[in-house]
């Protein structure tokens, strides 16, 4: 007998954590990639704290696991490999440079677009990884690289 009920509500499956591999792997490979509910995603071990989100990037889709991490604002950001944009690892956040045209003397400011990346919750229990899918309500433009047609793993059935 299903006791939790996620046989019978597909939701509760899809929002169920799952196991992508161990504390100890990810902490020498400092990145690892998986599969959870259908839904592809990159897990970042960056000074000591989990980041996980979408793998393909908000823009067109590059693969963000194969970017560099760097700072900008004193934001720990993933820089996709394809355009460098560059996305915040705590929130998701697309971040660009701006600069006020009237004020030629100005010094460029970073600025954020707002969470263009689907971030997902990160857990570890017993010296295992799990990552729980964001159930935030909102479009995320990640998801149209996650979802449909454009997901690189497609669904077996
Ligand atoms: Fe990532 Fe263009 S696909 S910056």
């Amino acid at each position: 007998m299903d006791l939790d009920g996620s046989e019978q509500d597909p939701e509760v499956k899809e929002y169920s954590p799952v196991c992508v591999g161990r504390e100890d792997d990810i902490k020498k490979s400092k990145r690892m990639t998986a599969v959870v509910h259908d839904r592809e995603v990159v897990i970042f071990y960056h000074k000591g704290e989990y980041h996980g989100m979408d793998i393909r990037c908000y823009h067109s889709g590059g693969p963000l696991h194969l970017g560099e991490i760097e700072e900008f604002d004193g934001r720990p950001c993933i820089v996709c490999p394809w355009h460098k944009y560059k996305i915040t690892l705590a929130t998701g956040e697309g971040l660009y440079q701006s600069i006020n045209p009237r004020d030629p003397s100005a010094k460029p400011e970073w600025c954020s677009k707002g969470v263009k990346q689907r971030i997902h919750t990160v857990t570890v229990n017993n010296g295992n990884i799990y990552v729980t899918l964001s159930k935030e309500p909102f479009k995320c433009d990640s998801d149209f690289y996650a979802t449909g047609d454009f997901k690189v793993i497609q669904s077996s059935f």
